[in-house]
């Protein structure tokens, strides 16, 4: 496994341990079935599916819960036979499916595999976890520019940063590289952006070792 997907890992451990221990806080009394997924927004692409199975499965290796790659949409439209014959998963069945295996007490922890708050997360997820009986929390995305959750060093954009510079590889300035273009899916709105922006800032000026001297990193979105 490379090491940008353990960072994500990583952060996503510290997410699910956070809210794990929220749930736990809950109610007390008779131990409830708590079931854990990793959420992307959907792609008709089985290989993005592949790459949430992978990335779960490697969640779960790090942390003491059961893990399952579901997606916002789209992901039950891929034909199982592209998914090693297992049906990719979306949101509201997998719901059901739960209810149907664990009982409505069961609680569910959502982490969404998201850089900021787009509509998938603010919208989409709580809407079906609203449609459902269990009781459901949601992780911040991996950029939380919040203060009340995060203190700022904490936001998780230097992570991904990190991850980023990983990919840059050998092109350091010595290679006559002088601008990198950080180019995100695209969002209109705009804390989606502002978590890019600090993801952006931190891989410019911040802790990029390779680079001695940082190249001017630019944004390209693509729409
Ligand atoms: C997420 O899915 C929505 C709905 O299809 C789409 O409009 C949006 O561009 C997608 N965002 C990302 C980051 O893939
Ligand atoms: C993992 O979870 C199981 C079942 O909930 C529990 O018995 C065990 O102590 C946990 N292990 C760790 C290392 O937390």
């Amino acid at each position: 496994m490379d090491r940008s997907r353990l960072a994500a890992a990583a952060l996503l451990v510290a997410a699910a341990t956070a809210l794990a221990r929220r749930v736990g806080q809950g109610r007390r009394g008779r131990q409830r079935k708590t079931r854990v997924a990793l959420v992307d927004n959907g792609s008709l692409k089985p290989e993005a599916t592949k790459s949430l199975r992978r990335l779960a499965a490697s969640l779960q290796r790090r942390g003491n819960w059961t893990v399952e790659a579901v997606s916002a949409r789209f992901a039950d439209k891929i034909s199982k036979d592209k998914l090693d014959g297992k049906p990719g998963e979306v949101l509201a069945p997998w719901l059901k499916r739960v209810v149907d295996e664990e009982g409505n007490q069961a609680k569910v922890l959502l982490l969404p595999l998201l850089i900021g708050p787009s509509d998938t997360l603010t919208k989409a997820m709580p809407e079906a976890a609203a449609a459902s009986d269990l009781e459901v929390c949601i992780a911040p995305s991996l950029v939380c520019l919040c203060p009340a959750i995060y203190k700022a060093e904490e936001s998780g954009a230097s992570d991904i940063a990190m991850m980023l510079h990983e990919k840059l590889g050998d092109l350091t300035p010595t290679s006559g590289v002088t601008h990198v273009l950080l180019c995100d899916h695209g969002s209109p709105a705009p804390r989606v952006a502002a978590a890019r922006e600090a993801v952006r800032s931190e891989l410019e000026g911040g802790e990029c070792p390779a680079l001695e001297t940082p190249p001017a990193v630019n944004v390209l979105i693509a729409l």
